[in-house]
């Protein structure tokens, strides 16, 4: 490779969803000095996971304790109400309610208020019904919850937005459109040559740190790191209040979750602009950009037909797939979700919401990885950031501390 006549990049991050953009603005932080490109695929930033979830800033009540999921949601929630304020960005306090809608629940729901308070999430109150209902008048099927007072909602494309814009200020470079497939390491002139195959572009650089979302597997196979753990994408389907019954929800309202998967179950939740979004499911999408239940990429398809993990998987939980797919294509089902938490919903106050799809890593022998994964390639100036589901917006600030720490450790700054 030709290296003489181009640019070298101190580091350059692959992928401007919202951990990218985040990791890109703190490392300019530690050090301004940084020549720092983002790269993305996409013709704008936060086109995948960062503009398509629930806008929820979590508070860290559901991950097992120790986890990094639990310390970086406790503390990310707290960095990003912190950022928005700083930065002017709009967000609510809205609260939010756990809610058990039958005895059976009770034991769970209990569990989960004491991992709350093992996680140091200290603010978090268990609520009988009346407390219940005069917090969220509509929610008549509840028995009891949790309350969070200090869960909140916030628009995370606009933080993604904000982020990149920080990093421009501090002199990034952004380029759209780069689609970072090939990669190559001069270990003598110790540069990373990172090239776009579909314009043949290509950039030079002395560290990578790559955030690729639901093409991280990819990337990281493709850049020196395992293809393992492998991605799976799952499809979330969101209806909405038509906007005459907006007024029935105030916050959020979540469900106790199925302790089997690692998904939140499907909830009620305020967006900024006053909509009531309620979902997601969780259904096997056979796309990786599949947001509809007909998309179908063969390619996708293919590796999810002989990925070993997920058969595992599907075999031992085909009964709760089956429902999530049936509610993501009739209405009717879904709403059979809803009814525990308000018997008197029907499919006329409802539309469709949107979507988005979930980039899940799952382990070869079929487990959905909950935590956070970054690792290192052997001997290559790369991080690939391999796992990072929901929470990881919220956490995406204190996420981004850690990969600049790491950064640090690994790679030669000076
Ligand atoms: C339905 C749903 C609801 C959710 N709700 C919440 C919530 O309420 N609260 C919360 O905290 N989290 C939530 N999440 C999770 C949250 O959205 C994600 O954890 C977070 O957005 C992950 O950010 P990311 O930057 O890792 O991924 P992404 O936003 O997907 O960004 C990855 C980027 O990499 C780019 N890219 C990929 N491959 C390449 C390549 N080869 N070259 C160049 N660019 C590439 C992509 O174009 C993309 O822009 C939800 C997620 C979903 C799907
Ligand atoms: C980011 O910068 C652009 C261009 O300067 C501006 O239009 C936009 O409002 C900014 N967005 C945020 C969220 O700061
Ligand atoms: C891509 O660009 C490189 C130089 O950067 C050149 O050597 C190569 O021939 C080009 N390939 C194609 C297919 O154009
Ligand atoms: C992993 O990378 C190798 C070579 O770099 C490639 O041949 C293989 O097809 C890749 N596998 C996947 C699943 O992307």
């Amino acid at each position: 490779m030709n290296i003489t006549k181009q640019i070298i990049y101190d580091i350059t991050i692959v992928g401007a969803g919202i951990v990218g953009s985040a990791v890109a603005r703190n490392l300019l932080k530690r050090n301004p000095q940084l020549k720092l490109l983002i790269v993305d695929r996409e013709n704008e930033i936060a086109k995948h996971q960062s503009s398509h979830n629930s806008g929820v800033i979590h508070r860290g009540i559901y991950y097992q304790p120790g986890s990094k999921r639990a310390k970086l949601c406790v503390k990310g929630s707290m960095d990003m109400y912190h950022y928005c304020q700083e930065n002017g960005v709009y967000f609510e306090k809205c609260g939010k309610l756990i809610t058990a809608v039958n005895r059976n629940e009770l034991d769970q729901l209990e569990k989960l208020y004491q991992r709350g308070l093992a996680n140091g999430v200290n603010d978090i109150e268990l609520v009988d019904r009346d407390r219940l209902l005069s917090i969220e008048p509509s929610i008549v099927g509840g028995i009891k919850a949790i309350f969070s007072p200090n869960t909140g909602i916030v628009d995370f494309k606009q933080v993604t937005q904000s982020l990149v814009n920080d990093s421009v200020k501090m002199g990034a470079e952004v380029k759209l459109n780069f689609d970072a497939t090939n990669f190559n390491y001069n270990s003598r002139d110790k540069i990373l040559e990172v090239r776009c195959k579909e314009t043949n572009e290509s950039i030079h650089t002395k560290y990578m740190i790559t955030c690729a979302g639901i093409y991280s597997d990819r990337v990281a196979n493709a850049s020196f790191g395992e293809k393992e753990p492998s991605v799976v994408p799952f499809r979330g389907s969101f209806l909405k209040f038509k906007p005459q019954y907006s007024h029935l929800i105030k916050g959020n309202v979540y469900p106790v979750p199925n302790a089997n998967f690692p998904f939140l179950g499907v909830h009620f939740t305020k967006k900024t602009n006053g909509d009531i979004w309620i979902g997601p499911n969780a259904v096997l999408a056979f796309d990786r950009k599949g947001y509809k239940y007909s998309d179908v990429n063969l390619q996708d398809t293919k590796e999810l037909l002989t990925n070993k993990g997920l058969r595992s998987l599907a075999t031992r939980h085909w009964k709760y797939g089956m429902d999530q797919l049936m509610s993501d294509i009739f209405p009717s089902h879904y709403i059979k979700f809803l009814k525990p938490f308000i018997p008197d919903i029907t499919t006329d106050m409802l539309e469709y919401g949107g979507s988005g799809v979930r980039a899940q890593a799952i382990s070869q022998d079929g487990h959905l990885i909950e935590d956070f994964i970054y690792d290192t390639p052997l001997d290559k100036p790369i991080i690939h950031v391999r796992n990072c589901p929901s929470p990881a917006a919220t956490s995406s600030l204190a996420i981004a501390d850690e990969i600049v720490d790491m950064a640090y450790s690994h790679f030669n700054f000076h």
